[in-house]
């Protein structure tokens, strides 16, 4: 396994600020010196996952979850340490320098990445050489300009079998990694030849600028599908990725607001024109995993499909999965028969932002989209029908309801019917119950704390943590190794001990990437976390071990005790055991 030197971790933690990276996954509002927002490792309505950017670690108050940068990447992208490690420092650029290791030792992930940075690159190179003159001309009458091109690494590819396969044979990877990585397929005598030909590649860039997917459209004379995109793979999951963010959600997070779009075109034309605060779906209807993506940058979303039938049943059902998670939610109207794509074709940026101030409100677009079929009774009962098992999906049960509501009252229907009639959809849909708040690891007894002692435990614990070295001194003195070996936490105790011998004070950052076990690394975090808001003194300490040896003379003269009443039973000689409840009453 490559190793990485602790000097280069030391780097690549300090150049990945905690409240940067989190933020990239949680949407936090800052709240005194710390960061707050909902946790992503349990499902939670109010916010008390805490990020501390002087501390550099995250703990959440309501699951235990907690660690450093590199735990979070641990935990949220479900990596090992040292790919948690690679990803943060690809994210700032850092290299690692891994040449002794072989391409089968590599990490698996590193390699699908690598290959479609390759891919990426050999299409782009072949887009602005002389196989690339058809696909820039066709490029250009879609008037996306040069610097466009470049900022989403549009490319191209020629219709040739192997332009990909060749480069990527060269890397010696083994050939299943080739074959889950989506960009190749197999012939029967198995060898490979290239997914794309002849097409315009628009690569799918992950959030931290890694390329992990492609999808390739059709022009000029070729046949075939518009566009064919990668498989899902170890590295690409449709559902849980939106193009383009790489690229708008700074923008987003900024104005708190997103503009979504169905098609990469849309997106791209739309980020020339200005509007930089866009994303786009992967072709397939909108998934809550996408919403709540959206959700982490913005409040706000304006849905802007394609005006046909089909982009408006799609908004329509869009508009509900973002409304569900807790997005303002309104559409555009775009005209007729227009995509946000062709909309600059003819009209200037100003106009899509007239378009934009005179979005509708959902349950008013729903309506005014269905004008048509809101006629006849017969129709009209049709859509609440239809919309109503629509609804009888959501989540958020109050929203649901208020929707309903909202839609009985424009059609001037009872509202107890249009109720009852989403009563009736929500048990026929009898979904299986999803159990909530399964991100977080079940929180084991270990963590319950409830006697005084052990909140005296957890005192000097985290003293062990403190920069003042006085309070550092009298812990290793004070607090004896005998001590230590009659308390609750004592692992935890021997361990920081130990670590203070060697170091003092302890770096707390580097101090988390150790603890392995989630439990420890979960207390660990919640001290840390909670350092400002104890009391920090000697005295304080010292009453913490005054409360800890009283509770363990407490038990002691509870044993004593009984073994007193035994013996007394038996009429034996109680003298010893007098002598050291004496001697304990005394201490
Ligand atoms: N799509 C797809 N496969 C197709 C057609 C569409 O995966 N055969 C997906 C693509 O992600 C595409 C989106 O659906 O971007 C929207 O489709 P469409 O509006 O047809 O494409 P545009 O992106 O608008 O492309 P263009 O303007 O070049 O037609
Ligand atoms: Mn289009």
């Amino acid at each position: 396994m490559a190793l990485i030197p602790e000097h280069t971790i030391e780097r690549i933690r300090e150049a990945n600020d905690i409240v940067d990276v989190i933020s990239e996954y949680v949407q936090l509002k800052r709240s005194g010196r710390n960061w707050f927002g909902r946790c992503p490792f349990h499902d939670e309505k109010t916010p008390s996952f805490s990020v501390s950017p002087d501390k550099q670690i995250y703990h959440c108050f309501g699951c235990g979850a907690g660690g450093n940068v590199i735990n979070f990447i641990m935990e949220h992208e479900r990596l090992d340490f040292l790919s948690a490690v690679k990803l943060l420092a690809d994210r700032v650029n850092i290299e690692i320098e891994t040449t002794q290791v072989s391409p089968e030792q590599r990490d698996e992930q590193a390699s699908y990445y690598n290959l479609h940075e390759l891919a990426a690159r050999i299409y782009t190179r072949t887009l602005e050489g002389d196989q690339g003159k058809a696909a820039r001309e066709y490029l250009a009458r879609r008037k996306l300009s040069e610097e466009t091109l470049k900022q989403f690494r549009v490319g191209f590819v020629p219709d040739t079998w192997e332009t990909v396969t060749l480069e990527a044979m060269k890397l010696g990877l083994p050939r299943q990694i080739l074959e889950r990585s989506g960009l190749f397929m197999s012939r029967k005598d198995k060898s490979f030849y290239d997914r794309f030909r002849s097409r315009i590649m628009f690569p799918i860039i992950a959030i931290n600028g890694r390329v992990q997917a492609f999808g390739g459209r059709i022009f000029g004379e070729a046949e075939g599908a518009k566009y064919m995109n990668s498989p899902e793979t170890p590295i690409y999951h449709k559902g849980r990725t939106l193009y383009g963010l790489n690229l708008t959600k700074d923008r987003i997070r900024e104005t708190r607001t997103a503009i979504l779009v169905e098609g990469y075109m849309d997106l791209v034309r739309l980020y020339q024109g200005g509007f930089t605060n866009v994303v786009a779906g992967t072709g397939t209807a909108l998934t809550r995993q996408q919403a709540t993506i959206i959700k982490r940058f913005a409040d706000q979303v304006f849905v802007c499909y394609d005006s046909d039938a089909a982009g408006i049943k799609a908004a329509q059902r869009a508009g509900l999965v973002l409304l569900d998670v807790g997005l303002e939610t309104r559409v555009l109207e775009l005209p007729a028969g227009e995509d946000p794509d062709s909309f600059f074709n003819d009209s200037a940026v100003d106009d899509f932002k007239v378009i934009m101030e005179e979005a509708d409100e959902y349950i008013p677009f729903v309506l005014a989209s269905q004008s048509e079929a809101l006629r006849s009774t017969t129709s009209r009962s049709n859509f609440i029908q239809s919309f109503v098992s629509d609804l009888a999906v959501m989540e958020n049960n109050l929203l649901r309801d208020m929707l309903a509501g909202q839609l009985a009252d424009e059609l001037r229907v009872p509202e107890s019917n249009v109720l009852a009639l989403l009563q009736k959809q929500v048990r026929r849909s009898n979904r299986p119950h999803r159990e909530r708040g399964d991100g977080a690891k079940r929180r084991s007894g270990y963590l319950d704390i409830q006697s005084a002692a052990d909140r005296a435990e957890l005192e000097l614990l985290r003293m062990h943590i403190s920069e003042n070295r006085d309070i550092l001194d009298w812990l290793l003195t004070s607090l004896t190794d005998e001590d230590v070996q009659q308390l609750r936490f004592r692992e935890l105790f021997q361990l920081l001990r130990g670590r203070l011998r060697k170091e003092f004070p302890i770096k707390r950052a580097r101090l988390l990437d150790e603890i392995e076990s989630g439990d420890i690394r979960s207390l660990m975090s919640r001290l840390i976390a909670e350092l400002d808001d104890v009391p920090e003194s000697i005295t304080h300490a010292d009453a913490c071990l005054g409360t800890i040896r009283r509770e363990q003379n407490q038990k002691a003269l509870e044993t004593l005790r009984q073994e007193l009443r035994q013996v007394e039973k038996k009429g034996g000689d109680v003298s010893s055991i007098l002598a050291k409840i004496a001697d304990i009453k005394s201490t």
